[in-house]
């Protein structure tokens, strides 16, 4: 939200351009499009804007406009079309929220090289990659940096945190007479000190190897698992955060989610959970090893998985 609020004052411009299937809090400024229904979402390649939530103004919907994932040319028309009127393009580099969906080879870079030449700040909202996925999130996974950068969750160690930054010329803005920044818990100490201390003394670089390791392990057995059983699923890992995907083929973008079983991801859910296996609740969330994992805890997480599949396949 204020990472949003900044690029909008530093460019002067109201729209935003967001990625289908990609969330980013519960504000209103880009609660569209996260998860649009088969009959609301229009063409794949110029998707409509749908709004997540009853509520919102039609304004805040009309200055954001809807591109798909993994798709670079789409950006491309779509900023031209927009040309001179967009701030920002925000996206998760990695979609979290409708299981995992990774970029194609290439396609962030292709981003950040098409917004760059249409003069577009390039928002990454790392909040589930952060830390996560490599201590330097997405960004150096892919070595492909953008302007601005939101982060929450794993940075804080549990305690309730979020963070934004970016290039100095932009965060400048950041004042009492341009853009405020306010917030009751803003710089809240407890959360301050817990996020201190997760990053500079309990993320090191062994308990990132520990984690990201066992994530690995898990993603594999998992994939033997749903080759033997030959079950219509698809593994997506990176670092510490994994998923099942109850469909074959790899998903290019969110227009996959609509093939993806829900009786079965709800099956999943439900058959782990009463084992001891906690997930997140919602189908479009995914494990995260946490560094207290241990390599008992993915061997029984694997063992109950292959339960599963067995008593589906009976
Ligand atoms: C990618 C991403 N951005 C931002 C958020 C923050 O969302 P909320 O406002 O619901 O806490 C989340 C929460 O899941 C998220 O996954």
């Amino acid at each position: 939200m204020d990472a949003l609020r900044l690029a909008r004052a530093f460019a002067g411009r109201d729209k935003i351009v967001k990625i289908e299937g990609s969330y980013h809090g519960h504000h209103d400024t880009v609660l569209m499009s996260t998860k649009p229904s088969v009959e609301a979402a229009g063409p794949v390649e110029r998707p409509n804007t749908v709004p997540a939530s009853q509520g919102i103004p039609g304004d805040i919907k009309n200055n954001t406009i809807i591109a798909p994932y993994n798709d670079a040319e789409a950006l491309d028309r779509i900023l031209t079309e927009h040309e001179g009127e967009v701030a920002a393009v925000i996206t998760e580099a990695v979609l979290m929220n409708v299981g995992i969906m990774l970029p194609e080879e290439g396609y962030l870079q292709s981003v950040r090289d098409i917004t760059r030449r249409h003069g577009v700040l390039l928002i990454f909202d790392e909040v589930k990659t952060g830390v996560t996925v490599a201590p330097g999130g997405v960004t150096e996974i892919y070595a492909v940096e953008p302007d601005l950068i939101c982060l929450a969750k794993s940075i804080g160690g549990g305690m309730p945190i979020g963070a934004f930054g970016g290039r100095e010329e932009i965060m400048r803005h950041i004042n009492h007479e341009e853009v405020i920044h306010l917030g009751t818990f803003n710089g809240n100490p407890m959360s301050m000190r817990a996020g201190l201390v997760t990053l500079t003394e309990i993320f090191t670089p062994e308990a990132h190897a520990h984690a990201n390791g066992l994530s690995k392990q898990l993603a594999d057995s998992y994939i033997g698992i749903i080759e033997e059983f030959d079950m219509p699923m698809h593994v997506a890992q990176i670092g510490a955060k994994g998923c099942a995907m109850f469909r074959y083929e790899r998903a290019r973008n969110y227009r996959a989610w609509w093939d993806i079983d829900m009786r079965l991801s709800y099956a999943y859910w439900l058959f782990l959970a009463n084992r001891g296996i906690l997930f997140p609740p919602g189908f479009d969330d995914q494990w995260t090893v946490s560094i207290q994992h241990t390599q008992d805890d993915i061997d029984q997480h694997a063992h109950v998985f292959q339960q599963f599949v067995t008593e589906l396949r009976r």
